[in-house]
């Protein structure tokens, strides 16, 4: 029998978080708002309880993320995620949106079976802040955000501002944007997390760059606090730098889009996504 599937709400939030939580994931309940303000949620109830989610957060008029999918551990193997994914490509269908994800190696062979295909890579770290001073980088300033958002828009392909600027103000002393010859060649956004914050997005048109960035997110944030970044596979000496600091390697996880054609925006520029929920 096909579950009941039910938009979810804010009357929801506590039961998302639940749902997030037990699977040791990092969302607050700040996140989980997120997909309820600006994008659509939907949840199935087994045994009296919110047993499984999927969300969706349309980037414009052509991509939509697909997120917080997700099955409380004892409900797993029912079909609850298949059902919900179907609906929420159903839904992505009939407004025009391309689905992209973030998937964890659980996830990675349901989203397979439903045509997604797979294009990079990122992972994990786990690092504890510690000070330093650090060359060419310095606090966000408002007057920063028109250059910030063209080089996102550059780097993703879709407009983040709305998500960016949420975020951004979760944790605003620990934004950065690396400048040279007066203009913006990168940034370093950071929010707080139900475990720990984490830094990202992190775009930045050189290695340099991206590191500067990166140590002055870490130095801006209290000595010995416990902090993740997703850091893009292809970044091997950022991962060699951090490794050296003391960084742990925690999970992978794999960008994946219905269809083969190339994603919207560059790669090449994204060195730590914002987080497998949010890409
Ligand atoms: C990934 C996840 C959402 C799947 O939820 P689910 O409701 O169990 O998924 P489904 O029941 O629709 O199963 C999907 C496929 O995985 C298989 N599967 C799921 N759980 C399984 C289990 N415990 N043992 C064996 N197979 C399992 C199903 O058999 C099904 O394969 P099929 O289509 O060949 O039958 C769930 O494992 C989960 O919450 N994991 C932790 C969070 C996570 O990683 N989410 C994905 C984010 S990208």
């Amino acid at each position: 029998m096909t579950p009941a599937i039910r938009p979810l709400t804010e009357a929801d939030l506590d039961a998302a978080l639940a749902l997030s939580t037990a699977a040791g994931w990092n969302q607050t309940i700040a996140d989980w708002r997120v997909f309820l303000r600006d994008g659509r949620a939907w949840g199935i109830e087994a045994d009296g309880a919110l047993a499984s989610s999927a969300a969706i957060l349309p980037f414009g008029p052509k991509v939509a993320w697909v997120s917080m999918v997700l099955t409380l551990p004892d409900q797993r193997g029912r079909g609850f995620a298949t059902a919900l994914m179907a609906h929420a490509l159903a839904a992505l269908a009939a407004s025009g949106h391309r689905a992209v994800l973030d998937a964890t190696p659980l996830g990675q062979p349901v989203y397979a079976k439903l045509g997604f295909a797979a294009f990079w890579t990122f992972r994990r770290w786990r690092i504890e802040a510690s000070g330093g001073a650090v060359q060419g980088v310095r606090p966000l300033r408002p007057g920063d955000w028109p250059e910030l958002l063209t080089l996102d828009t550059e780097a993703s392909g879709v407009p983040r501002e709305r998500l960016l600027r949420a975020l951004a103000a979760r944790l605003p002393e620990v934004a950065r944007v690396a400048v040279a010859g007066g203009r913006v060649e990168g940034f370093a956004l950071a929010r707080d997390g139900r475990l720990v914050p984490q830094i990202g997005p992190v775009i930045a048109r050189d290695g340099r760059s991206a590191q500067r960035l990166i140590a002055a997110a870490l130095a801006a944030l209290p000595a010995g606090q416990s902090v993740v970044i997703d850091l893009a596979d292809t970044r091997t000496e950022l991962a060699a730098w951090l490794a050296g600091r003391g960084a742990v390697p925690q999970r992978p996880f794999t960008r994946m889009a219905v269809g083969v054609e190339p994603l919207p925006g560059d790669a090449a520029l994204i060195v730590a996504p914002i987080g497998p929920e949010f890409g």
